[in-house]
């Protein structure tokens, strides 16, 4: 037996400001797609926004349902109307906010499962590393692959 150990790096700002201007602008654009939000249920409002290789970035928000499973996160929203509409273009970033009340929650919007294991079927798709930028009103977390948020991804098929 082996005691094994995974560590995982990433950076953390303490604003906006702190980002370089590309990051910066992915992270603005999931925090304006919070407004697009329609969430009447949990009245959480998620934004997310892709970094496509050409530089075009797609942003979704999170689509609640009545019949609550019918609904959809912010994330996968972006990301399949990105792979649905440019699915030549690798994403190289994805940007994740979330607001309560009109305002920008504090902590880093952390993605579900479900969105991780679809970011790494992108990743995998794309060839190409995609980053992950959490952004909270307090800090901002970078990730520089899914690989960080999402340990062990299972793409064996
Ligand atoms: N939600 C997202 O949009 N992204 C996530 O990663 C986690 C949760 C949405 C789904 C639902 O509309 C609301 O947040 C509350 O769970």
């Amino acid at each position: 037996m082996t005691n094994k150990e995974l560590k995982i790096a990433y950076l953390e700002y303490e604003s906006m400001e702190e980002l370089n201007s590309q990051d910066k602008s992915l992270a603005e654009a999931a925090v304006n797609a919070t407004q697009t939000s329609y969430a009447p249920y949990s009245n959480f409002n998620v934004g997310a926004a892709v970094l496509l290789e050409d530089g075009e970035i797609i942003t979704g928000s999170n689509q609640e349902n009545a019949a609550y499973p019918s609904g959809l996160c912010a994330e996968r929203t972006a990301m399949f109307y990105a792979s649905a509409h440019k699915p030549d273009k690798a994403m190289l970033a994805i940007a994740i906010a979330a607001s309560q009340n009109g305002i920008l929650c504090p902590d880093p919007a952390t993605p579900c499962g479900s969105c991780r294991q679809v970011m790494a079927q992108y990743q995998t798709k794309g060839g190409r590393p995609m980053e992950v930028i959490l952004v909270g009103g307090n800090k901002i977390w970078k990730f520089s692959k899914v690989d960080d948020i999402l340990p062990l991804i299972f793409d064996s098929l």
